[in-house]
């Protein structure tokens, strides 16, 4: 009997605990991050990223990066002001358990120079291929972003940040691939990421 009651402790354990973390993260995005982000993750304007489906992990340091100013934003570091470490982490498990929603290109043809970069990199401006860390796909991994499905005009922003040094919030990886980037090889990887699911 004991032994059944401890393998029944043992397997909802962290079940229960999920529950409870996600039902806190609920409460938080109704009371704030929805009006930009959406209930689901799914944002309210092409002027905010997508946060469905994002990396729980990579969410929860990007909350606490914020949060200590490590990574700038006037918009952000108010909604994280009062989020304590175990907050970040429901809010990243939350918004990972979100399925993301499918979103056509604008353009076809500048999507498809963008694939190029993507998995073989740039020809003259010798800019490595993310495919090698952020995934056949664009799913990214437990710390690494996804970027698939991601607002367009926020990645080719944040490509701008990580070349001109304005976001030094990762370990520098980014910095030497984006600086090296032209605007046009930016335009382009941006499209392809927006379209693919
Ligand atoms: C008033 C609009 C607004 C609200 C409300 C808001 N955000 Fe944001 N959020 C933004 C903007 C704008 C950015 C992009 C910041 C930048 O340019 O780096 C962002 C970025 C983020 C990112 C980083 C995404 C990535 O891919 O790196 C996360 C995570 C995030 N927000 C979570 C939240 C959470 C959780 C809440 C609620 C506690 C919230 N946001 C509330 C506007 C908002
Ligand atoms: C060597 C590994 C590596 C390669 C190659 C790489 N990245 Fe990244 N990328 C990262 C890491 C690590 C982060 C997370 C930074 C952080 O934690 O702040 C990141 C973050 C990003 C972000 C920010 C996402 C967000 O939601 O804010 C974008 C956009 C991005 N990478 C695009 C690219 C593109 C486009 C390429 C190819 C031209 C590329 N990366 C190649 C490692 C890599």
């Amino acid at each position: 009997m004991r032994a059944l009651a401890l393998l029944v402790c043992l397997t909802t354990t962290p079940a229960v605990a999920d529950e409870a973390a996600l039902a806190r993260a609920a409460k938080i995005v109704a009371g704030s991050c929805f009006l930009c982000h959406g209930t689901r993750g799914e944002s309210a304007s092409e002027q905010y990223p997508r946060l469905a489906a994002q990396n729980a992990a990579y969410i929860a340091k990007q909350l606490a990066n914020f949060r200590s100013g490590a990574r700038k934003s006037a918009t952000m570091q108010p909604m994280v002001a009062e989020l304590a470490p175990a907050d970040m982490d429901a809010l990243g498990l939350y918004f990972s358990r979100q399925k993301s929603e499918p979103h056509a290109p604008a353009d076809a043809r500048l999507a498809a120079q963008g694939m190029g970069i993507y998995r073989r990199g740039g020809a003259a401006t010798e800019v490595a291929a993310c495919i090698g860390c952020h995934g056949e796909r664009g799913h990214g991994s437990e710390k690494l972003p996804r970027l698939a499905g991601q607002v367009g005009a926020y990645l080719a922003a944040q490509m701008r940040n990580f070349g001109a040094r304005v976001r030094t919030n990762d370990n520098a990886v980014m910095h030497t691939i984006a600086a090296k980037m032209s605007a046009a090889e930016i335009r382009a990887v941006a499209e392809y990421l927006s379209g693919l699911e």
